[in-house]
């Protein structure tokens, strides 16, 4: 490659942000929850890890764990962990004395507020979360509190240095899973010292479509000459893909990229839904990749705060390609960040929340929020929403991991809008317990019992039927839940084909058929066109 001329990035190039070298999605970018995974999370993982090593290989060769607190790394790790370890202690130090406080306030409520005036009580916050926190109760007299998120992100509680890019090249689906195994200096990774919010990440990743001069881009994101020769490996001579202009057909295109991930195309329109999309390489299966959205995405709508809908890695990839982006209101409890205000902060652009049942005008259609019901273990998280997408006269609905608990919801909302033609839903029925996502962020010890009680799931069969029943779905969708292997790394799920999830989808599927629905589980590509009219 002649780095004189104008070259291209290539379209197999893998980039992982990181917060302190473990894998960055939301919980990581909020302030107070990024205290309470790192003390309540990464050390643990990282002290075990150091002391028995051997408990982490034997994890990882059993599928069953593969979503569990395990470093995939071999013994030979250990001093690279242990010296992670060392300096987020140091670094982290703040953040770690932050989770303590986040502790001792909430043991302080529930021994001292008990009905009365919590007035009395600011004075008993512990000192580096005074006027950073409101103390309230709800209508029944418990207490809890809620932070000034966007003040944290003002203090030294929100710390963009520790924020960091690896780059390298992807030529296989086989990736550790992000939440349990933190990303180590290898010959193969470039680390970018950047926030995401840089704006020289746009120039970067739009050089995949638009040449530039290697040198400019080199030195605009600050690398450094003996790692010239790595970062010039993801660059290319010839454009390896050409840009998709905007689809200008007569039909709603609707294509698939996997996981709860689908663009909705129409006159001159585009949507995405919870961006996943995988890199342009060779795995023997039938993929959209980044190489087919187009040159603008109008929409981006976000459905809940799971990390495997909302994907940094991708949203940054295409920050210079979206106009703008819709997400769910978050509660303001200390579980449920505001999404908003983490997408601003890595610099996203037009984010703007919407309502239950409000609805948005975009371009030649409409997007309305809908409930989402579970799949947060019962947590007061309101920061999931389904949407119901029109486009000409075509209506769409994407519930994403949406639980049916309560067929009476759907009755009202068929009161409202009334038939509709094409369903979306995750159908992972039998889902992780509590502690598997939300466990850092829990101070007081938590009953086994209770914790297998409260999960993460979907609908099965039965739920999943009943939204289809009470709008008479004429085509019905069901996403293939994380069996994409490309997309193992966020969701570490491998199924067996007598799994639930896959039990309740068949049949849901088969049941449609026998009804004369269009109805499949989809898995890797898929593309939809319907009349508009
Ligand atoms: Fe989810
Ligand atoms: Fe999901």
């Amino acid at each position: 490659m002649n780095t004189g001329q104008n070259v291209y990035l290539k379209q197999n190039v893998q980039v992982e942000p990181l917060f302190n070298q473990w894998y960055a999605w939301t919980y990581l970018v909020s302030p107070a929850t990024a205290a309470m995974y790192i003390s309540n999370l990464h050390l643990k993982i990282m002290q075990s890890f150091v002391s028995a090593p051997d408990v982490h290989v034997a994890a990882c060769k059993n599928p069953a764990m593969l979503g569990g607190p395990f470093i995939r790394y071999g013994p030979n790790k250990v001093g690279e962990i242990k010296a992670l370890l060392d300096r987020t202690m140091r670094e982290q130090v703040h953040m770690l004395e932050f989770a303590k406080a986040v502790k001792s306030l909430d043991e302080m409520l529930t021994n001292d507020a008990s009905g009365f005036s919590l007035e009395p009580l600011y004075q008993k916050i512990p000192d580096i979360l005074k006027g950073y926190v409101e103390l309230v109760y709800d209508l029944n007299n418990n207490p809890s509190f809620r932070f000034i998120e966007g003040l944290l992100y003002e203090s030294p509680y929100y710390n963009r240095s520790s924020q960091s890019l690896a780059l390298s090249l992807i030529e296989k689906d086989d990736r550790p899973f992000v939440l349990s195994t933190p990303r180590l200096e290898d010959e193969r990774i470039l680390m970018l010292h950047l926030p995401f919010k840089n704006e020289g990440l746009d120039e970067l990743f739009k050089m995949k479509h638009e040449p530039g001069p290697f040198l400019h881009i080199k030195e605009s994101l600050g690398v450094s000459d003996a790692e010239e020769d790595l970062f010039k490996s993801f660059f290319t001579d010839r454009e390896e893909a050409t840009i998709n202009p905007r689809y200008d057909g007569d039909k709603v295109r609707i294509r698939y990229f996997g996981h709860g991930c689908i663009l909705i195309e129409w006159n001159g329109c585009s949507l995405l839904t919870d961006p996943l999309i995988s890199y342009k390489y060779d795995n023997g299966i039938q993929r959209y990749t980044f190489a087919d959205l187009p040159e603008v995405i109008d929409y981006v709508l976000l459905t809940h705060n799971h990390q495997d809908h909302i994907m940094f890695e991708v949203l940054l990839q295409l920050r210079h390609k979206i106009r703008n982006v819709i997400v769910p209101k978050n509660s303001g409890g200390p579980a449920d960040p505001s999404l908003k205000l983490i997408l601003r902060h890595i610099g996203m652009r037009n984010v703007t929340e919407i309502e239950e049942l409000e609805t948005i005008d975009v371009g030649p259609g409409s997007v309305t929020g809908l409930p989402f019901l579970g799949e947060h273990a019962d947590l007061n998280i309101r920061t999931k929403i389904a949407y119901l997408i029109r486009m000409g006269s075509r209506s769409i609905m994407c519930v994403a991991d949406s639980n049916n608990l309560e067929p009476k919801l759907y009755d009202h909302l068929h009161d409202v809008f009334g038939d509709l033609d094409i369903l979306f839903i995750g159908m992972e029925c039998q889902g992780a317990p509590l502690s598997w996502l939300y466990g850092p962020l829990i101070t007081q010890p938590l009953a086994r019992k209770q914790d297998q009680s409260r999960r993460f799931d979907g609908s099965d069969y039965e739920k999943g039927i009943g939204i289809v029943d009470r709008f008479k779905f004429k085509h019905v969708y069901v996403y293939a839940m994380g069996m994409e292997p490309w997309l193992t790394h966020i969701t570490s799920i491998e199924y067996t084909k007598d799994a639930h999830q896959i039990i309740e989808s068949d049949k849901l599927v088969a049941d449609c058929r026998g009804r004369g629905i269009t109805a499949e589980r989809l898995f890797g590509q898929k593309e939809i066109l319907l009349d508009a009219q």
